[in-house]
C-alpha cells in the first residue's frame, strides 16, 4: 500500500507552465514527489524540458511536456486540448511562465511593456480560462467534490515598486488582482492563491554580486532557493480549499 501521508496528491493532476527549468522545475519536481502526474509546458526549452520529463518520470509518476507560448489564445488552447484529453482532468494548475526584464522607465517601450503584460499577466488568465472545462470535469457518480487549485506565480515585485520593473512588477500586481477575483469567480469548485517569491538564487554567475547585495538587505541575512519557492507551491497545493485568495511572500522578509 502506497504511504498515503507522504504522498498527498496521489492520483492527482497537475499542469505547470514554463517548467522544463529554474523555479518551475523546481515545483514540478516537487508536486510529482508528493505523487502527483505532471505535465508541463516550455516555450524554447526543448532539451531542458525533456531533461524535466525523465526526472519527474523517475518519480514514478506519469509525466509529459508540451510546447505552448502562453500569450498566444490559439496555442493555449491547442495545448490545454491536448493536456486535458491525456490527463483526463486538471486538479492543480500552476501558472509559472513569465518573462523578467530591467528597463529604465525613461526607456521603457510599448512593445516591451506589452510584451511582459502577454506573458505574465494574459498568460495565466488564458490558461486558467482554457484549464476551466477540465478543472470543473464532471467525476461521476460516487465521486468526492470537485477541489481543484490554481496557483499563480506572483512576485515582491508586484507589491514594492521597484524603479526599474514598471512593467514587470504592473504586470506582477495585475497578476495579483486576477488571483483575487478568480478566487471569487471559481469558488467553490477552485481555490485560487499566488506565491510571489522574493530574491531566489539560482547559482547565476552574472548575479552573483547582486545576490549579496540582496541578502544583505534581507532579513532572514540570505537570498531564497528554489525548494523553498516549490515547497510554498506544494502548500497551496494540498492547503485546505478554504484558504483562497492569498498571496504568499516567500522573501525572508526583504519586503518588510
Ligand atoms: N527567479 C526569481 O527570483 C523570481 C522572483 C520573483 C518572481 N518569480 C516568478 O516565479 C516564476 C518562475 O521564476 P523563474 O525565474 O524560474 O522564471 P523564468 O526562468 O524567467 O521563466 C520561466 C519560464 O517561462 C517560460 N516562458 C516565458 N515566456 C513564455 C511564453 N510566452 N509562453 C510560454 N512560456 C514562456 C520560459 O520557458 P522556455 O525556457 O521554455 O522558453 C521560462 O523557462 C515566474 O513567474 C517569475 O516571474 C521569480
Amino acid at each position: 500500500m502506497p504511504d498515503l501521508s507522504s504522498k498527498p496528491l496521489l492520483g492527482k493532476t497537475a499542469l505547470i507552465t514554463g517548467a522544463a527549468r529554474r523555479l518551475g522545475r523546481a515545483s514540478a519536481l516537487a508536486l510529482a514527489q508528493a505523487g502527483a502526474d505532471v505535465a508541463i509546458t516550455f516555450l524554447k526549452s526543448a532539451r531542458e524540458a525533456r531533461e524535466t520529463v525523465v526526472d519527474l518520470s523517475g518519480l514514478g509518476v506519469r509525466s509529459f511536456a508540451l510546447r505552448c507560448d502562453v500569450s498566444d489564445e490559439a496555442s493555449v488552447k491547442s495545448t490545454m486540448k491536448d493536456v486535458g484529453r491525456e490527463l483526463g482532468r486538471i486538479d492543480i494548475l500552476v501558472n509559472n511562465a513569465a518573462n523578467y526584464e530591467t528597463v529604465d522607465f525613461e526607456r521603457l517601450t510599448v512593445r516591451q511593456w506589452d510584451a511582459i503584460f502577454a506573458s505574465n499577466t494574459r498568460g495565466p488568465f488564458l490558461v486558467a480560462r482554457e484549464a476551466l472545462k477540465w478543472m470543473r470535469r464532471d467525476r461521476g457518480k460516487g465521486q468526492p467534490a470537485i477541489e481543484a487549485r490554481i496557483i499563480n506565480m506572483g512576485s515582491l515585485g508586484g507589491l514594492q515598486p521597484w524603479a526599474t520593473h514598471a512593467h514587470y512588477g504592473s504586470s506582477k500586481a495585475a497578476l495579483h488582482m486576477l488571483t483575487k477575483v478568480m478566487a471569487k469567480a471559481l469558488a467553490p469548485e477552485i481555490a485560487v492563491n499566488a506565491v510571489a517569491p522574493g530574491m531566489i538564487d539560482l547559482g547565476e554567475q552574472a548575479a552573483a554580486a547582486f545576490m549579496r547585495r540582496m541578502a544583505r538587505q534581507t532579513p532572514m541575512r540570505r537570498n531564497g532557493r528554489a525548494d523553498e519557492i516549490a515547497d510554498a507551491v506544494l502548500f497551496f497545493a494540498t492547503a485546505p480549499q478554504f484558504i483562497t485568495g492569498q498571496i504568499l511572500v516567500v522573501d525572508g522578509g526583504l519586503g518588510l
